[in-house]
């Protein structure tokens, strides 16, 4: 048994996510750790809200209430939509949390030892209008790399690049628009993460299978330019988690916090303490997830992320890792995602354009965003959200296709032979065709989750369900009942036993839909296949079953439009 240690991005706490977030990330990780459990791996699969920052303070502010309550709150809101949404995670942390400051001044302590890090008297920008500092992402201006006129102070999400706010050209707050900014001195730690280039170089290079968007984007920012800069991990602010020395105060460092990016992903770590904690299980629990000396050495890491994190992923959070000298674990795969677009255009937030989470939810159950967005999950490419084609996958792969032959199958056998599975003949030449199908195609599912190729794994389970419904038409049990009542009743075995089958391999995916066929074929509890013939022998002639009520509902076109119209947003 693997063991396979799993961890999405950590969404911002400031908001709802957008579909575009979800399947950036949370989701396709949701879909790999089901897939592992499926399997038999023990799987830790974590996530947790990011909360510190500006984005956290202002947004707070605008909610008119204390940081802290804000976040607590807005925690509360993003677990529940993750559930909605199914999301599997063993734990949902908060970076807020003790277990995250105490390992994250642990960190930077280990980091200072190792002379990683040094301080820098440097100049900051404080905005006048705003009566504040602004931090890296609230200084607006022109990307000195590509030109982009909105690039933010900390990356540019026009080209990737990490930028400093004082690189910007023609800066502005991003709070007030004001051009009345002025630099004052002020002294922060900076990551020596030039020091690690080499270290960084090989280890990247070693990573052989990774996908081109993880590799590329990090070669990018080790080579380009002047190579690997290093990093400040301090800030000038109230909310976040003050800077430390392990345990000790860090002189001339009182009143200020870590850079969010620098305790984000010590997160992942902290938030897999807080689930031993929440259990109440000591140190061991946690640590042999993470300590390559205390039994997470067989462990397989692997992160799933927005293509726009992969710079931290890749390069800083490595860096304080190995920089650390301790024998943390690395990461050992990671998953980077193109961006899905919306309906000609993209997701806003200011501008109301897009479906976010809590609202796909009322409309419309999980399952049905779940298959559309995964089959059509951003991984070569971008890709794009369109009504039309939310509404063919829903109408056409899951209730045309699944939802129609689970249907068609046990109403025929109930209305034929009652609600048990009848008895019949052996499988003939008809059966084994779909078992030899269906047999190289699973093998070809399995291989594209394991390396993680989400939309090709999709396209195949697809074709496996299809499988199904064309050998229903084949047999046509329906016309052979007539004239050879026996083979009805063996095509009509064969074809319920497709039924928990598909709900084991369909699980990661549509795991509300894959429970609903489950039990009413009395299956719960069945097992990942591994061989197809003995998988569609598991229901025996006598065993009884229910027909499920409609599995998915089709959206008609007055809906579709409709919910066009509801969603485009303001111009
Ligand atoms: O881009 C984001 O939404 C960040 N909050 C992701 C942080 S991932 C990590 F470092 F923890
Ligand atoms: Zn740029």
């Amino acid at each position: 048994m693997a063991r396979i240690l799993i961890t999405s991005a950590i969404p911002y706490i400031n908001g709802i996510k957008h579909l575009g977030n979800l399947v950036g990330s949370q989701l396709p990780s949701d879909v790999y750790a089901r897939f592992n459990r499926a399997l038999g791996n023990e799987v830790m699969f974590i996530c947790a809200t990011d909360e510190h920052g500006t984005p956290a303070e202002l947004a707070a502010a605008k909610a008119g209430k204390p940081v802290a309550d804000f976040c607590a709150e807005m925690h509360a809101v993003q677990a529940d939509i993750a559930k909605g949404f199914r999301l599997s995670f063993d734990h949902f942390g908060r970076s807020s949390s003790q277990r995250n400051h105490t390992l994250t001044q642990h960190f930077a302590g280990k980091l200072a030892e190792a002379g990683l890090i040094r301080e820098v008297s440097e100049k900051q920008v404080y905005s006048n209008a705003d009566g504040r500092y602004l931090p890296d992402r609230y200084i607006e201006g022109t990307c000195p790399n590509c030109g982009y006129d909105a690039a933010r102070g900390d990356q540019c999400e026009n080209c990737t690049k990490q930028l400093d706010p004082t690189d910007l050209l023609e800066p502005r707050s991003a709070i007030s628009g004001s051009t009345d900014l002025e630099v004052r001195e002020t002294k922060h730690l900076y990551l020596c993460q030039s020091q690690l280039r080499d270290k960084l170089d090989a280890w990247i290079d070693s990573k052989t299978d990774w996908p081109i968007l993880t590799t590329s984007i990090a070669k990018k920012w080790l080579h380009d330019g002047d190579g690997l800069q290093d990093r400040g991990i301090t800030r000038d602010l109230d909310w976040g988690i003050p800077v430390k020395k392990g345990a000790e105060e860090w002189p001339g460092m009182e009143g200020k916090v870590f850079y969010v990016w620098f305790d984000a992903p010590i997160e992942y770590i902290a938030a897999t303490a807080e689930w031993a904690d929440a259990h109440g299980y000591d140190d061991s629990k946690w640590e042999r997830w993470w300590r390559t000396d205390k039994g997470a050495a067989d462990v397989k890491y692997v992160q799933f992320m927005g293509k726009d994190n992969v710079p931290f992923h890749t390069l800083s959070f490595p860096s304080t890792i190995m920089g650390s000298n301790e024998p943390w674990k690395l990461v050992d795969f990671i998953k980077s995602f193109n961006y899905l677009n919306y309906d000609g255009g993209q997701f806003s937030t200011s501008k109301g354009r897009g479906v976010f989470m809590n609202e796909a939810l009322e409309i419309l159950p999980s399952d049905y965003w779940r298959w559309w967005l995964l089959s059509h999950v951003p991984e070569s490419s971008d890709s794009e959200f369109t009504w039309d084609s939310f509404q063919q996958g829903v109408n056409k792969d899951l209730a045309d296709v699944l939802g129609n032959f689970v249907s068609r199958i046990t109403k025929f056998c109930r209305a034929k032979f009652g609600e048990e599975v009848p008895a019949g003949g052996d499988y003939g030449a008809a059966e084994q065709a779909v078992i030899n199908e269906i047999s190289t195609r699973l093998a070809a599912y399995e291989g594209h989750m394991q390396a993680i190729e989400i939309r090709k794994a999709a396209a195949e389970l697809r074709a496996i369900w299809a499988a199904g419904n064309e050998y229903l038409q084949a047999a046509a049990p329906w016309t052979t009942f007539k004239t050879d009542p026996e083979a009805a009743a063996t095509t009509v075995r064969f074809a319920l036993n497709l039924i928990p089958f598909y709900a084991v391999l369909s699980e990661p995916f549509i795991p509300d839909a894959a429970a609903t066929m489950l039990a009413a074929m009395n299956a719960t509890g069945t097992a990942w296949p591994t061989d197809v013939a003995t998988a569609l022998g598991t229901l025996k002639a006598g065993d009884s079953f229910t027909v499920p009520d409609v599995m998915f509902a089709k959206i008609t076109d007055d809906a579709r439009d409709e919910m066009q119209a509801r969603f485009a947003g303001r111009s």
